[in-house]
């Protein structure tokens, strides 16, 4: 199947921060054993995808803006915003448990247009672009279609040592784990969500996102018939960082447990 050239772009883009990461990833046995561990080769590593992410996309399209999570915002006045986590699954990339990606999307005037996820060591590459649906490797993905909570696998995140909401977390785990055949908290919000398009997953919840974690998945999601919200009718993804996905009438009934009102003095990622 022919690809667009926009997705060539993005493709092309995150290859070669996939190769640079892919290598970087082969050192990190030997330096879980130094003294010193791997956490600041793991941050150049990051930091090294982002560049070469930057470097590509500016050769390849001059001009748009940059939303990244090691760089911040570089706004040039372009209607055209890259959206890019350069490594999504930190923590499993330091320990060399191979469940990471690179993230990547592409917004025209606020709106989420394309969005490429990128498994180097899997090689497993997930694509999607607005009204032209989503694949991996080039084979079109749908959801799931389950529809009965007790057969469905649920993915989410858990917040990390130096968040808030762990009380949150375990009280919508707990809630969402009673009615489903799984939860499975993997470390890697992005491919949560090319796996819910994929149907590897039936459904995914999580608080305290940023932009670059879910823009390229919420659009995958969307493209392979799912949908995607913040479970609050009132509230947006990105404002509030908590996000749903998966069919229609799992996505619901995920909504449904998680507008649940929380226990006294809980407080929210
Ligand atoms: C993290 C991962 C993780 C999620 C965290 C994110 P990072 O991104 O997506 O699954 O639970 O909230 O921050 O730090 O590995 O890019
Ligand atoms: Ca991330
Ligand atoms: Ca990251």
């Amino acid at each position: 199947m022919a690809r667009s050239a926009l997705l060539n772009v993005m493709v092309n883009a995150v290859s070669k921060a996939g190769r640079s990461l892919t290598r970087d990833f082969g050192e990190i046995e030997n330096l879980q054993i130094s003294l010193k561990g791997p956490g600041d080769f793991v941050s150049q590593a990051d930091l090294k995808a982002e560049k070469t992410l930057r470097d590509s996309l500016n050769k390849d399209r001059p001009g748009y803006s940059f939303l990244m999570e090691e760089g911040g915002i570089i706004d040039t006045g372009s209607d055209h915003r890259w959206i890019i986590d350069p490594l999504d699954g930190t923590t499993n990339f330091l320990h060399g448990n191979p469940f990471f990606a690179v993230s990547l999307a592409l917004e025209s005037a606020g709106q989420l247009v394309a969005g490429v996820i990128y498994n180097p060591i899997t090689e497993e590459l997930f694509t999607a672009e607005k009204g032209r649906g989503a694949f991996v490797n080039d084979r079109r993905m749908r959801v799931a279609n389950r529809s009965a909570m007790d057969e469905c696998l649920i993915s989410t995140g858990v917040p990390a040592l130096n968040k808030r909401g762990h009380g949150v977390a375990l009280f919508q785990q707990r809630n969402i784990m009673v009615q489903t055949a799984g939860v499975r908290a993997t470390g890697a919000a992005a491919l949560n969500l090319a796996y819910v398009a994929a149907g590897r997953f039936d459904g995914y919840w999580e608080d305290g996102l940023s932009p670059w974690d879910v823009a390229a998945g919420m659009l995958m999601v969307r493209e392979a018939g799912g949908f995607v919200s913040e479970p609050d009718p009132d509230a947006s993804i990105y404002e509030t960082g908590r996000i749903v996905a998966g069919n229609e009438v799992i996505h619901g009934k995920l909504r449904g447990i998680l507008n649940k009102p929380l226990p006294d003095g809980f407080k929210r990622a």
